[in-house]
């Protein structure tokens, strides 16, 4: 198996309830590494770019201002396998269907506040990562 680089973000619901030690903790447990990672409190602009795959969509406006209603955590995690084992160590979107033990299970609040993202394929990755990171910021 390859190792592969993923984009992690902790979102506000999580930043705000001090949920982050926690989730790092889970990331750790899960055998990821953080390669880099940074708190950042998004712009709208910053919000919609990074998100551009969902506009025109219905929860789109709404998605945005949760995502800059408070600070993120943005990181690389390096695993084997990185982008999918990640989204399994995460669940599924909406935490209703999420299977338990898995992040947003645990955490999230709901289908829009799910506590975390996770890039869904290596070429999503790629692109988000590029987004928040410079390679000298990533760590190898
Ligand atoms: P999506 O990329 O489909 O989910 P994921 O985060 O699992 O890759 O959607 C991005 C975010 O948009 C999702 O985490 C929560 C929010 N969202 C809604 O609020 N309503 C919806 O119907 C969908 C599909 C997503
Ligand atoms: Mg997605």
């Amino acid at each position: 198996m390859a190792i592969e680089y993923t984009l992690s973000i902790i979102k506000p619901d999580a930043t705000k309830r001090n949920l982050i030690g926690k989730i790092l903790n889970r990331f750790e447990e899960a055998g990821l590494r953080i390669a880099a990672m940074k708190m950042v409190h998004l712009t709208q602009q910053q919000a919609e770019g990074f998100y551009a795959e969902h506009e025109g969509k219905a929860f789109f406006a709404d998605l945005v201002a949760f995502m800059i209603s408070a600070p993120v955590v943005v990181l690389v995690l390096e695993g084997e396998s990185a982008v999918q084992n990640y989204r399994d160590l995460i669940g599924a979107t909406n935490p209703e269907e999420a299977r338990s033990g898995t992040i947003r299970h645990d955490f999230a609040l709901n289908y829009r506040y799910n506590s975390v993202h996770g890039s869904d394929s290596p070429e999503s990755a790629q692109r988000e990562i590029a987004y928040f990171f410079v390679e000298q910021e990533i760590f190898k």
